[in-house]
């Protein structure tokens, strides 16, 4: 059984950013600036952004944080994302999801400038990625495949399981995985709430991805010998025994899967910090792209 090294991996990405972000320094230009908007006091969300801010000091980017209260309207909301789009100064602006209920997550999503959306989640780029154009991939399928690629490997004619068909996660790196490029090549299978049987297919699998915010919920007689399985899940399970009251946990039983597989990513250490890196990343080509 491998280890994949999300943090190793990651590190590398924002060292290469960080030596582009000093080289764009030293010809006199402006470094790359991300825009995060964040609602309410959800604390999974408060350390993604916390993580996102600290990370765009490490490679030397200028971020702004905006915070908002539950119970911002969406109109407010709104006129704050139209004031970015227009603001030059700003190349990347992403809102922190999940919003309260009372705002349209898809009216603020398609507020956000496409060429600005370093998420890569409004309707124009996820458009793009269907055709198979130049556009801001979501971070996280970005990092699923750029850590296949850097560890070599092999997607071509290989059979990939994703559990859950989020626009975040499940949609898109389907996506990536079945085009006709390296990574990619993949036959693809997406299986989700209604699928029935799951393991018939998991058990088949060269390739599983679990991204269903399921703790646990992929165990060891659901994988086949020698199967890659990249766990996207990070739930917060309330235990009395840690500090914070709490532990991140995945969608995969780690212990019991691990010993069957060619390469499985842990939680914490795996997917997540890739994620953050592939936004950098999405920052710097918006800048670029000016
Ligand atoms: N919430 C969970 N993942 C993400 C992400 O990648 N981007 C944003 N904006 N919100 C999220």
């Amino acid at each position: 059984m491998n280890l994949i090294d999300g943090k190793k991996i990651a590190a590398q990405i924002k060292e290469e950013i960080a030596n582009e972000v000093l080289a764009i320094k030293s010809q006199g230009r402006k470094v790359p600036h991300l825009a995060v908007i964040l609602v309410g006091k959800d604390g999974g969300s408060q350390t993604y952004v916390a993580n996102k801010v600290k990370s765009c000091a490490e490679v030397g980017f200028f971020s702004t944080k905006i915070e908002y209260p539950e119970t911002i309207s969406e109109g407010e909301l709104l006129d704050k994302i139209r004031e970015i789009n227009q603001n030059s100064d700003i190349d990347g602006l992403l809102v922190q999801l999940p919003l309260p209920k009372h705002i349209s997550e898809e009216k603020v999503l398609e507020t956000i400038a496409p060429e600005k959306d370093v998420d890569g989640f409004h309707a124009v780029n996820m458009g793009k990625l269907v055709a198979g154009l130049p556009t801001f991939v979501p971070a996280t399928p970005a990092g699923i495949v750029e850590l296949l690629k850097r560890y070599n490997i092999p997607t071509e004619s290989k059979h990939c399981v994703v559990l859950g068909r989020s626009h975040i996660v499940g949609t898109p790196v389907s996506l990536l995985l079945s085009r006709k490029s390296n990574p990619g090549n993949c036959t693809v299978t997406i299986c989700h709430s209604k699928t029935k049987d799951i393991k018939q297919y998991t058990s088949q699998a060269d390739i599983i991805i679990a991204a269903i915010g399921q703790p646990e919920f992929l165990k060891a007689d659901m994988v086949r010998e020698g199967a890659v399985v990249i766990d996207v899940g990070t739930t917060r399970v309330s235990d009395p025994n840690s500090s914070k009251g709490w532990v991140l946990k995945g969608d995969v039983a780690f212990d019991e899967v691990a010993p069957k597989c060619s390469y499985i990513t842990p939680v914490p250490g795996g997917v997540g910090p890739m994620t953050i890196a592939m936004l950098l990343k999405n920052t710097l080509q918006s800048a670029k792209n000016k």
